[in-house]
């Protein structure tokens, strides 16, 4: 339909080879919304006249109730995108003289850049509140679990005892974060491109605050070239998907290694475990592994997306519509996930004992030990430390005896080795001390400010309960100005229409 000065039609081929019919299936909803708007504006802007718009906007409404129809209407199978196709449509189903009025003042190029931002804001809208959704259970299971004494890991080796509410609000604070990038994203991608046309504006008088308003976006990208060149808003999209596909890798790896059999501290849900063809005994995290995996994916369209702008002169190329699949790809895999994710943190069973066993018997309280002989023995960190070390290495090559069944002989035998003798911090003392650092101690002594200490876990509940307040009103506020704009335009048809019958 648009082979103006081309003569024929172009090789079935390459016909194929340009085409972005399949991706473009997740567009046609917007496409549809966009031309709304834009023939309404063109009526306002005195460009077509009333009874051309009531025709275009009753065959818009025709193929929006009924997508099928799109194929019966655009008899041209030659177009090469779902705006070729929706704008040959309305032809067929006007007549060239009103229907091919449509594309006024209007370009492929702030077409489609405009229906990605009406679709990305959409998919960001409802990844945000599955994101507070994600956040809200990870909280609910952190107030089950602010006692649950565990083991805390540094290079997957035990280092420090905690709290199971403490890796679980950490969680809660780095996807809080992504959620904050979504939303600083969400400014840059609700900003309309509209009226830009092919680069350069039009001559035609349109208004292109009122299309934005209409379609719900806050504000125009002001300057032509950057409203149909610019792609940044994407691949900040793609990066922050990245960063939230990270949080939840984290997680799954945590869980993965929390639910083997050597560990037993969790397990998952039935329904998030899978079997083995071969092994009965077999209850395996494929749905974790799988986020995992997908995150790999999201790393590659990350690089794709930033190689395929790479090397772009400003301006539209055709090298962007490479783009469209991956960032669907990336936007419906993080949508999944997240689900997934919630579906497995709520449903998670807690094995509290065996975490309490597991920290009873390691040598993961030996800072706090070592931190008690320093305010007990007034010496330094490092003879302290020395001081445990040496302990610890005692009983383990003793086998492994956890530090608080040592016997007095125990400690000055294993003290000989450094020659530490003091007056206050006898091994008599040293035992009393290493006794005194029972699991709950440890985390009871523990006040620093964000801390697996109880009040600092309920700071942080609080905290972050707070937080997720704030962020839900944050997005009710958005998602009403986003339908505020739509009332408007649906005020607007619905008004046309209705004169006219
Ligand atoms: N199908 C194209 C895309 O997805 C639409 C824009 C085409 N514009 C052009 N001047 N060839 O990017």
């Amino acid at each position: 339909m648009y082979r103006s000065r081309p003569t024929g039609n172009l090789d079935s081929k390459a016909l194929s080879y340009l085409s972005s019919i399949t991706e473009d299936s997740d567009l046609f909803y917007y496409d549809l919304l966009g031309s709304q708007a834009h023939v309404i504006m063109l009526h306002e802007s005195n460009i077509l006249s009333k009874k051309e718009t009531i025709e275009i906007l009753k065959a818009i409404g025709r193929l929006m109730s009924n997508s099928a129809a799109l194929n019966e209407y655009a008899a041209d199978s030659t177009a090469e995108d779902i705006h070729e196709m929706i704008e040959s449509a309305v032809i067929n189903i006007t007549t060239m003289n009103v229907g091919g009025k449509i594309h006024t003042a209007r370009s492929r190029n702030d077409q489609v850049v405009l229906d990605i931002r009406m679709k990305l804001r959409d998919d960001l809208n409802r990844i945000s509140s599955n994101l507070l959704g994600l956040i809200h259970s990870l909280l609910s299971r952190a107030k089950e679990n602010i006692e649950t004494i565990m083991p805390m890991y540094t290079h997957l080796q035990q280092a420090q005892l905690g709290v199971l509410s403490h890796y679980l609000l950490s969680y809660c604070f780095s996807l809080l974060r992504n959620f904050e990038r979504f939303s600083e994203n969400y400014k840059r991608i609700n900003v309309s491109p509209l009226g830009a046309c092919a680069i350069g504006g039009s001559s035609m008088g349109i208004d292109r605050n009122k299309v934005a308003s209409m379609l719900g976006f806050s504000d125009i990208v002001y300057n032509s070239v950057d409203a149909t060149t610019s792609r940044d808003f994407l691949v900040e999209f793609s990066s922050n998907s990245l960063n939230t596909m990270l949080d939840l890798c984290r997680i799954s790896e945590d869980f993965i290694i929390w639910s083997t059999s050597e560990f037993g501290f969790i397990s998952l849900d039935d329904q998030f475990s899978s079997s083995s063809s071969a092994m009965p005994q077999k209850k395996n995290p494929d749905p974790l592994e799988l986020i995992r995996g997908k995150t790999a994916m999201m790393e590659g369209n990350l690089v794709a997306i930033s190689s395929i702008i790479k090397g772009l002169s400003s301006g539209y190329s055709r090298d962007l519509q490479e783009i469209k699949p991956l960032l669907w790809k990336t936007s419906s895999t993080l949508e999944t996930s997240i689900e997934i994710m919630n579906g497995i943190v709520s449903t998670i069973s807690v094995d509290q004992d065996k975490m309490y066993a597991a920290s009873a018997k390691s040598y993961a309280i030996s800072l706090d030990i070592a931190e008690q002989l320093i305010t007990e023995g007034d010496i330094s960190f490092r003879l302290s430390h020395k001081v445990i070390g040496t302990i610890v290495d005692y009983a383990s090559r003793n086998g492994n005896v956890p530090l608080n069944s040592l016997t007095v002989s125990d400690i000055t035998n294993s003290l000989k080795k450094i020659d530490f003798s003091h007056e206050i911090l006898t091994p008599e003392k040293i035992l009393n001390l290493i006794k005194l650092t029972t699991p709950e101690n440890s985390i009871k002594f523990r006040k620093t400010k964000g801390s697996p200490n109880k009040n600092e876990q309920q700071i942080m509940i609080d905290h972050i309960e707070k937080i997720i307040f704030d962020y839900e009103k944050e997005l009710e506020l958005r998602s009403n100005k986003l339908q505020l704009g739509m009332d408007q335009l649906d005020k607007k048809i619905n008004q046309l229409i209705n004169e006219s019958s």
